[in-house]
């Protein structure tokens, strides 16, 4: 049997504890105190409760992966696992502190990933005493539904920590897909690069986002369009994130000053006060097929670099877009 123990038990790590005890593993949660710990294990059971309320799980399984899960007041309790997922927040700082103590009390033959979604993997570890065992596990949100896993190996991860981590994804009964090490990994990479060129494009003529984001659901692929997108990710989320992506690949990930005025002014999207789609019907000026098909040539001309550097096979690119974005068919398949 094997136990997984999850630190930070906020959005990701509830979601990942009731993945893990729902595939039969014993969960144990920590968070900077028990009581936020308890509060996430909280979360965990809602989890499994709304889930055989859509019938999606079985009434004894649920009880059975509630069961296995269980608070703990912090990392010193975590030293016997087999697995450790840390799932604290994305900050460079916070992390190392978490994976200094990690390397101090968890037993040294443990597997220890880090759900981060942007940080490097190498400078984690290089900041530990144990960067070999350290790998990325970059679950997507809510990851009890979503079925892609994004496994990277740092510049020091070895082989082995690789291979179980690869295993791990496929017993939470999740599908990893291996990545090289890279600003943005796979999807995020694809996906906003593609939504600053929309962005761009948009903010340089008159252009009604709902109508664009429609044009690019019926004309392709995607499920969504990058306005809607922005506003259901968060626009502080994203800016960040693409903040930090035009840092590493320069000026393609600029989105013509779009994001910030919103983000100052508190418009973060759907979480609060609005931000990029409109209330009302759409008024199309006739620019929206244009901005369509930038958005999906900015998605195949950076899937076909990530394929040209060697990130991931130009498959596995497609197939974390399909699992992790919703797409219906990855860029390269049609590209
Ligand atoms: N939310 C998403 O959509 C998403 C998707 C993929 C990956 N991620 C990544 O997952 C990680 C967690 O994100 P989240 O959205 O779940 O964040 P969150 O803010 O919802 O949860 C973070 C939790 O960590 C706890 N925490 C803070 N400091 C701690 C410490 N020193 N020790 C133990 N626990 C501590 C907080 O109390 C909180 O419960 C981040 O690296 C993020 O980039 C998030």
């Amino acid at each position: 049997m094997t136990t997984v123990g999850i630190i930070g038990a906020g959005t990701m790590g509830a979601e990942i504890a009731h993945v893990a005890s729902a595939a039969g593993m014993d969960v144990l949660v920590a968070d900077a105190d028990l009581a936020r710990a308890e509060q996430g294990v909280d979360r965990a059971r809602a989890l499994a409760a709304r889930r055989v309320e859509r019938g999606r799980l079985d009434a004894d399984a649920a009880e059975a992966a509630t069961a296995r899960v269980r608070a703990v007041a912090g990392i010193d309790d975590l030293a016997d696992v087999d697995v450790v997922i840390e799932a604290v927040p994305e900050d460079l700082a916070l992390k190392t502190a978490v994976h200094r103590r990690i390397d101090e009390v968890v037993r040294p033959d443990a597997l220890v990933a880090t759900n981060t979604s942007g940080l490097s993997v190498t400078a984690l570890g290089d900041a530990t005493a144990s960067p070999s065992r350290l790998v990325g596990l970059h679950f997507f949100n809510p990851a009890s539904t979503m079925r892609l896993v994004e496994v990277i190996a740092g510049a020091a991860t070895d082989e082995q920590a690789v291979a179980r981590a690869i295993a791990l994804a496929e017993d939470l009964g999740k599908t990893p897909v291996r990545v090289r090490e890279c600003p943005g990994f796979v999807v995020n990479r694809v996906l906003v690069r593609a939504m600053a060129e929309a962005y761009r494009a948009a903010a340089g003529a008159p252009v009604d986002r709902r109508a664009a984001d429609a044009m690019v659901v019926d004309g392709g692929p995607a499920p969504m369009g990058p306005f809607a997108l922005g506003d259901l990710v968060g626009l502080d989320v994203l800016d960040s994130i693409r903040g930090d992506l035009e840092a590493a690949y320069g000026d393609r990930f600029d989105d013509a000053g779009t994001l910030a005025p919103l983000v100052a002014a508190g418009r973060l999207g759907r979480k609060s006060g609005g931000g990029l789609v409109p209330d009302g019907d759409a008024q199309p000026t006739g620019t929206e097929p244009v901005v369509a098909a930038i958005y999906y040539a900015g998605a195949l001309d950076e899937a076909r670099r990530l394929a040209d550097e060697g990130v991931a096979s130009p498959a596995d690119i497609d197939l974390a877009m399909c699992l992790g974005a919703g797409w219906a068919e990855g860029p390269l398949a049609s590209g």
